[in-house]
């Protein structure tokens, strides 16, 4: 078990241990996206549990892409927020834990599934039967060539930000769905951001690139990443024909990370909003929550193989409840992985790495349950939250946005 508590090197400084706080949407900002008080007296809880990362939530750059109206937006109005949130969480955590984690934000456009003001207002890489379907009549608006062009000059502004006001690294986002994710599977795209994969990828990278030249070496960049989106050919990528998992396309854009000096990667697979127990395995799922971490447990696997000198993060961990630290340490240990990620464990008991280091062990009645509330919270646009073990705060919520609906 002591391998979670071993330093790892990236980008030129000293990761204090092995446990990553994944980054896990609150929808408790303000309107204008700025930190409220449940973001704030979450991301303090989270300052006093030892982690060596803390990955801020999926913060918008811009109006548009937010997915809905108290997610977090990094702008000049708000900027100020984050920087005194950060300055505290950096004193608390050098005064309870003896050091400073690395904070990184996600910057994020959500593409298909803004809705900035409550209400659907996609903006897709390309129509998607698939998924639009009993949703034929949302207001699509596919993103012109001109529309993306623009898109790295939105990343640019919210990097110089991110910088400002003090966050360590940045995330360009690349995951569940939201629009880079989907223009990895706009096969049938036409123009400079559709077709093959230098196109398909292009929005990405050129954002990445674009994040690189804003904030120099002082800020590190990197990514939450689907390895595969598990969704069939063509609508999804990281599958191949016979709608089984294949990487080889995801191989060639860590490739191409590789040579843009990203060190870090994030990974996680599928899409919350129609599998969502493909990335966060749970009960009351269609499939075992035990088929999914295999799942998880492979695609990690293969990627670090072939990319040994990538530090990745694995996902999905907190499906295994008062073991999950022990199953983080054995998939380290086996070069499955370099870091532990825990996303819903920490809304439910952000001090168990700590715990773990006093009591060697978790204490079954504060870990996760798996049980989606969280979920159930967020997709019933109210703030998102542990309402079981975390009663006393996310309960009341609970009762008024998902029971009495
Ligand atoms: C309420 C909620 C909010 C989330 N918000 C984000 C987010 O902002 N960005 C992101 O990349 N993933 C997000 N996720 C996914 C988690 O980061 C994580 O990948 C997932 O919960 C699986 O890890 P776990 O088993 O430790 O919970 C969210 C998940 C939940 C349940």
């Amino acid at each position: 078990m002591s391998i979670l508590n071993t330093p790892v090197s990236i980008y030129g400084r000293k990761i204090k241990n092995r446990i990553v706080f994944h980054p896990m949407e609150g929808c408790d900002g303000t309107r204008n996206g700025g930190i409220d008080e449940l973001t704030r007296r979450r991301y303090l809880r989270f300052a006093r549990s030892g982690a060596g990362i803390i990955w801020f939530e999926a913060t918008a750059v811009c109006a548009e892409g937010r997915a809905n109206p108290r997610q977090l937006y990094l702008n000049e109005e708000t900027k100020s927020g984050y920087a005194e949130l950060l300055r505290e969480m950096r004193e608390i955590a050098v005064n309870e834990c003896g050091f400073a984690p690395a904070i990184i934000v996600q910057l994020t456009h959500s593409g298909r599934f803004s809705k900035p003001d409550g209400t659907p207002e996609p903006i897709v890489a390309y129509r998607n039967s698939h998924w639009e379907k009993g949703k034929e009549n949302q207001p699509y608006t596919v993103a012109s060539d001109e529309y993306c062009n623009d898109i790295s000059n939105k990343y640019a502004v919210a990097a110089k930000l991110a910088k400002e006001v003090g966050f360590d690294g940045i995330d360009v986002k690349c995951c569940h769905g939201y629009l880079f994710n989907e223009f990895l599977s706009a096969f049938e795209r036409e123009g400079r951001y559709g077709g093959s994969l230098e196109n398909r990828a292009k929005l990405y990278l050129d954002c990445i690139d674009s994040v690189k030249n804003a904030v120099g070496n002082e800020v590190f960049v990197t990514t939450r990443l689907n390895a595969c989106d598990c969704f069939p050919y063509p609508y999804g990528y990281g599958v191949n024909a016979e709608n089984e998992i294949d990487l080889t396309e995801t191989k060639i854009i860590i490739n191409e990370l590789k040579k843009r000096g990203v060190e870090l990667i994030n990974l996680t697979l599928g899409n919350p909003y129609l599998i969502p127990h493909f990335n966060r395995p749970c009960i009351n799922a269609p499939e075992d929550g035990k088929i999914g971490m295999e799942r998880i447990y492979k695609v990690t696997n293969e990627l670090k193989t072939a990319f040994p000198d990538i530090r990745f993060i694995m996902s999905g961990l907190s499906f295994e409840g008062e073991n999950a630290l022990e199953y983080a340490a054995h998939a380290i240990e086996n070069g499955v992985t370099d870091f532990a990620g825990f996303g819903r464990m920490t809304f439910a008991y952000p001090d168990f790495y700590r715990d773990y280091l006093k009591n060697g062990k978790l204490d079954k009645n504060k870990v996760c349950l798996k049980c989606s509330k969280c979920t159930e919270l967020m997709r019933n646009a109210s703030v998102a939250g542990c309402p079981v073990r975390d009663a006393e705060t996310y309960m009341p919520y609970y009762r008024r946005d998902v029971l009495k609906k």
